[in-house]
């Protein structure tokens, strides 16, 4: 999929740190979503990582000498400056962030970055004392205020004994902070609430009835507000999905627990996407303990309908901006058009669970957005990451 990194100029730096190993797998994801990666490294990087690692990775020669000329006899860190999209400093050392706070320019990296005028990411790793230290403070401070974008360091045991913060963050949550900064921001201030996966109905402690709901949609759905500037509340019920970080993560597991977290941040959400895959009925009785097979050939379960969440929603509904999914395996206009009406809707996403490129379980979706004014818009098979920013897209358009 092409993301908003896809084709950019991206310069990333990497300073002597034991995290610089973590940088090698950051090139890879940048790479991945093609980005052009030029790699510089700190002399004391090299001690830790060889150059040829990122050379085979971004298929580019690492600068790490200020005196080296490029093709045109220009000096090579001048020219990368110029060119960047962003630059990235993963993992920035003590040392990295105070030459930088204070326009020292002694080496490839620190040069590079005095002509930088793009967008500057810095990753901070250090042991947690020295991360704590006023001077490493007073200097992050002031390149917050030079408009500096810093990813916050983790907090645990570091590499050197210590515990607290000072743990470069992971590469995946760092790429992600780039995407962040590359990503309009369209849905600043506004609040979405979105729900994702399954839900489970217990008939006793160890058993349930449940759907094969992953929850990838709606976590794209949820990541794809945040990075365009909006504070997301994700309800979800139970799936392998690591949380999103910068999204408050609301775990729940039956619809009854779902109904409750939703309409507890209803009232202050502006948009609401229901991405989850509700059942729709539970077991009349739950069991303390776990029912024992006995005798019997068959089994009668009795079950009750759960609460239509969304259909309370949209009976709630004022100036909220109300999406529903409906997973269909037939009839998707029939039944997603009936679904948008009786739910009060603005937008239903209907997909056809049945085929093998959509729906549950599954990286893409083919997804049919049916709107209140009676039109729709099929959408081609993409990733659901693709499927959200269209349709965040599209949520955008109605407010305007
Ligand atoms: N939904 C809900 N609460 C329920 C059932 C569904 O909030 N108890 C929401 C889903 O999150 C989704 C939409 O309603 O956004 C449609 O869900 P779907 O399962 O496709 O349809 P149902 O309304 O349950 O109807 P049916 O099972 O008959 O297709």
């Amino acid at each position: 999929m092409k993301t908003a990194i896809h084709g950019k100029n991206i310069v990333l730096g990497v300073c002597g740190g034991i995290a610089a190993y973590k940088s090698v797998e950051l090139l890879r994801l940048l790479k991945k979503q093609e980005a052009n990666v030029r790699v510089i490294m700190t002399q004391n990087a090299r001690e830790f990582v060889g150059p040829m690692t990122f050379e085979a990775l971004s298929g580019l020669p690492v600068c790490s000498d200020i005196f080296e000329r490029g093709a045109d006899a220009s000096i090579r860190h001048i020219e990368w400056a110029e060119e960047a999209d962003a630059v990235v400093i993963a993992p920035a050392t003590a040392n990295i962030i105070g030459k930088f706070a204070n326009g020292i320019a002694d080496d490839a990296l620190s040069t590079f970055m005095l002509a930088v005028t793009s967008r500057q990411i810095l990753c901070p790793s250090m042991n947690a004392n020295m991360y704590l230290s006023n001077a490493v403070q007073r200097n992050l401070e002031i390149l917050r205020s030079d408009g500096y974008f810093i990813v916050e360091p983790g907090s645990g045991d570091l590499a050197c004994g210590t515990t607290g913060p000072g743990r470069l963050p992971e590469p995946e949550e760092i790429a992600d902070r780039i995407l962040y900064s590359f990503t309009k921001k369209d849905m600043n201030g506004k609040k979405i609430l979105v729900t994702a996966g399954p839900t489970r109905e217990h008939s006793d402690p160890v058993r349930f009835i449940s759907n094969p709901s992953s929850g990838k949609m709606g976590y794209a759905i949820a990541k794809a507000a945040e990075h365009r500037g909006g504070e997301v509340i994700l309800v979800t019920g139970p799936t392998n999905l690591a949380p999103p970080s910068h999204i408050t993560v609301v775990s729940v597991k039956s619809a009854k627990e779902m109904a409750q977290a939703v309409f507890d941040n209803m009232e202050n959400s502006h948009i609401v996407i229901k991405t989850a895959a509700v059942a729709d009925y539970r077991p009349k009785e739950m069991a303390d303990q776990k029912v024992k097979k006995g005798t019997d050939d068959e089994k009668v379960l009795h079950l009750e309908k759960n609460q239509d969440i969304l259909k309370e929603l949209g009976r709630r509904k004022q100036d909220q901006i109300l999406v529903g999914f409906a997973a269909e395996t037939e009839k998707l206009e029939k039944h997603a058009g009936k679904k948008l009406a009786e739910k009060n809707l603005d937008i239903i996403a209907g997909n056809l669970v049945s085929r093998p490129d959509s729906g549950f379980g599954t990286d893409t979706n083919q997804v049919t957005l049916f709107y209140r004014n009676g039109t729709k818009e099929a959408l081609p098979v993409m990733e659901k990451d693709a499927v959200a920013h269209i349709l965040l897209d599209r949520v955008a358009g109605l407010k305007s």
